[in-house]
């Protein structure tokens, strides 16, 4: 169910009108649909249910604490890269039992802070940072859960800036070398590795390679428990498409059934985008338009500093105006942001409703890798953030200041 519709012709989000969320508010801002994301959570969860699991809500698709206050109340765990993700995911209520701790260049002020938190599973991905984390266990005098996460060769029908589970990409050890972790496990005093993890990349629309990869590290689980029983905890990643998706949840969570041994094994799972994205919305007012050479310009007052997707990895949001008026111009047209970059362009369409100066537009799907990725670029403020739900608006994160901007500078 959608909660982004037009009701005659105005366009609402859970049922209130785009002009009357901004009355009085300074444009560009995002806006999360708190029923989406419940939504979202729900029917994923409810769908891996019958299996031991926590469904660790992936932070970097998006850490506002508002937000992760609620994912935590409906049971979400937590999947960071860094202290501060999950210093945030502490404050939103989410134990540590429930954190798994991810990325490829964890500092020795990451490994501590997780360390002595008591973080669930480090998920490692090079035997250095394994020697690491081991040293680092043994002088806080824990022994630590760690799993090694696997890069399974296997490549994702996706963007190849999301991709990550091929050995071009950066991200993993080889099953060989997880075979050797796993033989000289007795070497590392303070860890207990006792896990395999892999993430094969984002915004996956087809089943293959979720099946492909299940199929091969079944395999791998099932030859190393054979041997030492010693795998207890399996984390599939995130990486499920929102949108346009040729799978259901009831068929990603049949192969997990038929390539695992789901005996005395706890799955972790991370979606990010799959609960985020269309939960979100970037609400943006148009400055100025103009034609050049047959070419039109719309330019709002959103830029690639608050939302890169497009510029980054040639993401396609569609951008919807506040009224649709059913009169369209049928004209190559480009809508762009104000930021002193060519690439600062959302979208080209040849075919957009008549706009005015000072109408707004919605950039839809923003939920996700918006607000987290943006930034100050051409000094120019991070955005407020608010919630509805149902006709209740508040913001969750206010719009920075200059001072807020420049208080780190001397
Ligand atoms: C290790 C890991 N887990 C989970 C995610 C979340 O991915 P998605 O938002 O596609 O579900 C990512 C994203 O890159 C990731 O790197």
């Amino acid at each position: 169910m959608s909660f982004l519709k037009y009701e005659n012709n105005i366009l609402k989000f859970e049922g209130v009108a785009i002009s009357e969320i901004a009355k009085g508010r300074t444009t560009p801002f995002y806006c999360y649909s708190q029923n989406t994301l419940i939504d979202n959570f729900n029917k994923f969860a409810n769908s891996v249910a019958s299996f031991d699991s926590t469904v660790c809500f992936s932070l970097k698709s998006n850490s506002n604490l508002t937000l992760l206050k609620t994912l935590e109340k409906l049971g979400a765990g937590a999947d960071v890269v860094s202290e501060w993700e999950m210093r945030k995911a502490l404050k939103a209520g989410i134990s540590a039992k429930n954190i798994v701790f991810s990325g490829i260049g964890k500092t020795d002020k990451d490994i501590q802070f997780a360390i002595n938190n008591d973080c669930f599973q480090i998920n490692v991905e090079s035997i250095d940072e394994l020697n690491r984390i081991n040293e680092i266990a043994a002088s806080i005098g824990k022994v630590q859960k760690i799993g090694i996460r696997i890069n399974p060769d296997i490549k994702a029908d996706t963007h190849k800036k999301i991709s990550t589970g091929s050995l071009e990409d950066k991200f993993g050890v080889s099953i060989e070398d997880t075979h050797k972790i796993f033989q000289n496990r007795a070497n590392y005093s303070s860890l207990k590795i006792s896990s395999i993890a892999f993430h094969i990349g984002s915004n996956i629309k087809e089943l293959n390679p979720f099946e492909n990869t299940f199929s091969l590290i079944g395999d791998l689980a099932k030859k190393i428990n054979s041997e030492t029983s010693i795998i207890d905890t399996i984390d599939v990643g995130g990486g499920l498409s929102p949108q346009k998706r040729n799978f259901t949840f009831e068929e990603y969570a049949k192969l997990i059934h038929k390539y695992f041994d789901l005996e005395g094994i706890k799955f972790i799972f991370e979606p990010g985008r799959l609960i985020s994205a269309d939960a979100g919305i970037l609400v943006s007012k148009v400055l100025y338009i103009k034609n050049i050479t047959g070419k039109k310009f719309i330019i709002i007052d959103a830029g690639m500093n608050d939302m890169i997707r497009p510029a980054l990895y040639d993401a396609n949001h569609e951008v919807l105006p506040e009224i649709n008026n059913d009169e369209f111009e049928e004209i190559n047209t480009d809508i762009v942001g104000p930021i002193c970059e060519s690439s600062d362009v959302f979208i080209n369409i040849k075919r957009f409703n008549k706009i005015k100066i000072g109408e707004y537009v919605v950039l839809k799907d923003v939920g996700a890798y918006g607000s987290t990725m943006s930034s100050n670029y051409n000094a120019r403020p991070l955005i407020e953030e608010l919630l509805i739900s149902g006709s209740e608006i508040t913001t969750i994160r206010k719009r920075q200041t200059f001072e807020d901007f420049i208080s780190n500078e001397v």
